[in-house]
């Protein structure tokens, strides 16, 4: 069982670096999944791609719940997650990598949790440190192994997306804290801590985000820069799982015990 899954962004659509890779389709309550599982260096991983293998599904309509769903039901415990992202400031800028350690959430109409109420029970999630600071500590040992330049900290604004945000929405949310701009770290990371997964979200910077560039936005730009960076972002993902280890000192796993169940 694979206790490791990479969920792959704009731009990382298979894992190309894994061996003996077979697709499974997993089932849930909430939708079945596809998901590739391969070998790395004698690791088992499971990979799925965030948007489709053809990147035909957008944000908002990314069934994450189900994703999540059946990575926890094949027995994975550590998700490594890529992500594109725009920049709110000039200190970040685009081809870098950042580490994002917190999120703002201006996601709307997605289904954020697993605990409906009902049989369900209602749970609330503590989220005080939504990303699992030792898978951080995993990247960032393999980011220097790799000689890979990464940013340590970043606020991850979640839009609901697809559009792109207008240039006063960015302000706002630079005026907030808020350092990078995406549309999917919110809910997948909730429903990641609320089935008590280590959860890490590596983001590449592609673009300047509105009205921080002068220039207007294009998906087609995104979709240039992750290209020229996906063998970093590869190269960074797969030395990462040699450092992912079962004895953690986070506290991803506590919300177990404070629900008494393992979901
Ligand atoms: N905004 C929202 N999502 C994004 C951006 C952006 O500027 N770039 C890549 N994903």
């Amino acid at each position: 069982m694979p206790k490791i899954a990479i969920i792959g962004g704009t731009g990382i659509y298979n894992p190309k670096l894994l061996d003996n890779v077979k697709e499974v389709e997993q089932k849930t309550k909430y939708g079945d999944v596809k998901v590739l599982i391969g070998d790395y260096k004698g690791i088992e991983i499971a990979f799925i791609p965030r948007h489709g293998s053809k990147h035909s599904v957008p944000p908002h309509l990314i069934n994450y719940r189900a994703n999540i769903m059946a990575l926890h039901h094949l027995g994975v415990k550590n998700i490594l997650a890529t992500a594109a992202v725009g920049s709110l400031n000039y200190e970040f800028k685009p081809g870098q990598f950042v580490l994002a350690d917190q999120f703002i959430d201006f996601t709307k109409s997605r289904q954020n949790t697993f605990f409906e109420g009902g049989d369900e029970g209602v749970i609330h999630c503590d989220m005080t440190v939504p990303y699992c600071p030792d898978l951080r500590k995993a990247i960032k040992q393999a980011a220097h192994n790799k000689n890979i330049d990464i940013q340590d900290n970043g606020v991850y604004v979640c839009t609901e997306g697809p559009r792109f945000e207008t240039a006063a929405e960015i302000q706002m949310f630079k005026m907030m804290g808020g350092h990078l701009i995406g549309m999917t770290s919110v809910p997948e990371v909730c429903l990641s801590r609320e089935l008590g997964m280590c959860y890490a979200n590596i983001s590449i910077i592609t673009n300047f985000a509105a009205g921080i560039s002068t220039q207007a936005l294009t998906h087609a730009e995104v979709v240039d820069m992750m290209r020229s960076r996906v063998a970093d972002v590869r190269q960074l993902v797969m030395e990462t799982l040699l450092y992912v280890f079962n004895d953690k000192n986070c506290d991803c796993t506590k919300i177990l015990d404070e629900i008494g169940v393992n979901k």
